[in-house]
């Protein structure tokens, strides 16, 4: 069948079509429906039926005979090691890890949080989870002790597993000092902590509170896996929204199966035993989804790598994995081949391997450029797919459907919706426009299996969020236009998120920490165009009255508080002291005017702006940081 014929198929009758996937997982107890839509706009899937997570990923291809194909290779040119887990190992870990949780009390529902680097103990903990029915939440190791502590207070959790350290080049992260600061910060305290200590540093476990992953393994009885419903939450992932309390997204056990199973023919073109690599983190959607779940429930080889596109060791680590596990699929974010691409611009350390075994390279998480998606088919002779997708969704949006049809590429479209999507652009009025015309991007509903059914604990926060703006439809936050041949365009975010290195983050949050400072009067957070990372935070900041210390002492002040109270991964480390902000008359500050001023971009004088001339002072400020020139 080709694409066109896939997609109507769903269209006509999305009902077969989901049930019909569904048969590709096993089920305890098979579900009557693929759709429930009786709480509409709450849309389920599968909910009368019971399945397990882990059964679908591990255990049922140990039973197929095949427990002895590599399950993870873990590839970590940080700590110079390569260590291959198969799936009858991987069983026996998984049951291991969650009949010590089961015996320290921990049941189908509570919550575990996971606060881990790229070690394979950070997917068997996600499963073991999973195998009793737990509800994780990994938290990105990126993120500072407050972040950790607002997820500790939102998702409640009875324990959290952390590693003693993570590895960044050229710096150790100390994940004990952030896991304690954490739980000192959070009103709610967990029952336990699980430590995996790591050969690089050991950490010093507080007693009464902390017990260490092997040991307390020891003597327990491994967890057979525990059937749950089809809409039980396997998981809760937090993501950026507009203020600074990021929201957590759920994902149901059953369509998250089914879709993300569907995804990994239909979408990556692999067949159960090849090598699958998304290189990304556990702590992101991508990492969830594309190093965990998907090529295992597939039956895949996943690549969990301990690494970075450049520097561990050089540029050319990207193609020297790809050869040495025989990677058919290959998956980043584009800003990763931005840094290669900078470091060998000829190619000249992908010269020296062999790249036959690859079948194509998948981009998405932020916009891919041109240049970057030529400059990588240039030098791979690989086709370079982008899709578009979101931490709601679970999986791609609109995307180039490869194991169905390879359909031609237009470089800065990710190509066309995927069976279960109904893409529609909408104007202010929510009114679907003409093909090739700019709009919000919504999705009618129902959203298919794998995506949101809600936020955790926020049922108010999801509607005013996704659906009460378009009544009928999910509001994506991205704007663009679907063009004649229907594919799509993703243009900009219609909110305050910005994209650094192919994280999502928050302006708001940033500018909630900056007003924190007791010298700032008011601030405002933009995101300007970086050739490297996509985009950077840059913060604009006016001083309470009577302050009068050195600019320069306060923005590294602000700095380093952005820094530690959300984290490295918001890179903000540009900031400056400004007299007042541009706004409106009735007091809207210009942010979208401030970037195009950034960017060094013409713009049109906005027509209620309350006095023009602070938009010179603007430009002369970010002249000083290296920008608007
Ligand atoms: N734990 C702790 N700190 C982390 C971290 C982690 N897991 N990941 C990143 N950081 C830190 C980095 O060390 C860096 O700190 P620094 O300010 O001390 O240098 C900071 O967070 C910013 O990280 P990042 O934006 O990822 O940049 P980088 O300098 O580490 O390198 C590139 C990033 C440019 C190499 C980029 O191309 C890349 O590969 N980014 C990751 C892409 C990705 O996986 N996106 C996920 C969506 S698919
Ligand atoms: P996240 O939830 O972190 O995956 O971020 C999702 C957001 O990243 C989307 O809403 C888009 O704004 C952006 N994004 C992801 N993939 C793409 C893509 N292929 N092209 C353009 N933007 C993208």
């Amino acid at each position: 069948m080709a694409y066109k014929d896939v997609y109507e198929s769903w269209k006509t009758d999305p009902e077969s079509f989901w049930m019909q996937a569904a048969e590709a997982i096993d089920w305890d107890e098979k579900p009557s429906r693929a759709l429930f839509d009786d709480k509409a706009p709450f849309y389920e899937w599968y909910s009368d039926g019971k399945v397990n997570g882990c059964y679908n990923a591990v255990d049922r291809h140990v039973a197929a005979g095949r427990g002895d194909q590599v399950a993870i290779i873990h590839d970590s040119p940080i700590t110079d090691s390569i260590t291959k887990i198969t799936y009858a190992e991987l069983k026996d870990h998984v049951a291991s890890l969650a009949g010590a949780l089961r015996a320290k009390g921990v049941e189908k529902g509570d919550r575990v949080i996971i606060y881990m680097p790229m070690v394979p103990e950070a997917l068997e903990a996600m499963l073991a989870c999973a195998r009793i029915g737990a509800i994780h939440s990994v938290v990105f190791g990126g993120f500072a002790a407050h972040e950790l502590a607002v997820r500790i207070d939102d998702a409640k959790p009875k324990c959290i597993i952390a590693a003693s350290c993570g590895l960044e080049p050229g710096r150790v992260v100390h994940y004990k000092p952030l896991l304690d600061g954490a739980v000192d910060q959070a009103k709610h305290k967990p029952d336990f902590c699980v430590i995996f200590q790591r050969e690089q540093e050991t950490a010093t476990l507080t007693e009464g509170r902390d017990v260490d992953w092997h040991e307390f393994q020891n003597g327990t009885e491994p967890a057979d896996c525990v059937p749950v419903e089809g809409n039980h939450p396997a998981y809760i992932l937090y993501t950026s929204g507009t203020t600074g309390a990021p929201k957590g997204v759920v994902r149901a056990t059953g369509g998250h199966l089914v879709a993300l199973h569907w995804s990994m023919k239909n979408i990556y073109n692999v067949d159960p035993g090849d090598v699958f690599w998304a290189a990304s983190d556990v702590g992101w959607v991508v990492g969830h989804s594309y190093i965990c779940y998907a090529p295992l429930v597939h039956g895949n080889t996943t690549i969990v790598f301990e690494g970075k596109p450049v520097g561990t060791p050089d540029a050319g680590t990207f193609w020297r994995v790809i050869e040495q596990h025989k990677v058919k699929s290959f998956f980043t974010a584009p800003t990763a081949f931005r840094a290669v691409k900078r470091e060998d611009p000829r190619g000249e350390y992908l010269k020296k391997y062999d790249l036959s075994g690859l079948k194509a390279i998948y981009l998405a998480g932020e916009r891919a450029d041109p240049d970057t998606i030529e400059w990588t088919q240039k030098m791979t002779g690989k086709p370079v797919y982008d899709h578009w997708w979101q931490t709601e969704t679970g999986w791609t949006i609109a995307g180039m459907p490869a194991g169905i049809e390879a359909l031609p590429v237009k470089i800065g479209s990710p190509t066309v919706a995927m069976p279960g999507y109904d893409i529609q652009i909408l104007d202010d009025a929510g009114h679907p426009v003409a093909p090739g015309t700019l709009g919000a991007i919504a999705i009618k509903l129902p959203l298919p299996p794998g995506t949101l059914p809600t936020l955790w604990n926020a049922e108010d926060r999801f509607r005013k969020s996704y659906l009460d703006h378009f009544p009928g439809y999910y509001e994506t936050g991205d704007a663009g236009m679907v063009d004649e041949d229907g594919y799509v365009w993703i243009m900009a975010r219609t909110d305050d998120v910005i994209n650094v290195a192919g994280h999502r983050l928050s302006t708001g949050g940033m500018e909630e920490v900056l007003a924190s400072h007791p010298d700032v009067a008011e601030c405002a957070v933009i995101g300007v165009s970086d050739e490297l990372k996509g985009q950077l935070p840059v913060g604009f900041v006016c001083l309470t009255k009577g302050v009068d210390r050195p600019h320069d002492e306060i923005t590294a002040e602000c700095v380093k508080l952005v820094r530690d109270q959300i984290g490295p991964v918001a890179a903000f480390k540009l900031a400056v002291v400004v007299d007042r902000l541009p706004k409106t008359r009735s007091g809207k500050i210009l942010r979208a005017t401030m970037v195009k001023i950034a960017d060094s971009q013409d713009f049109k004088m906005p027509a209620t702006i309350d006095d023009p001339a602070i938009l010179d002072e603007i430009r002369d400020a970010l002249q000083t940081l290296g920008l608007a020139k």
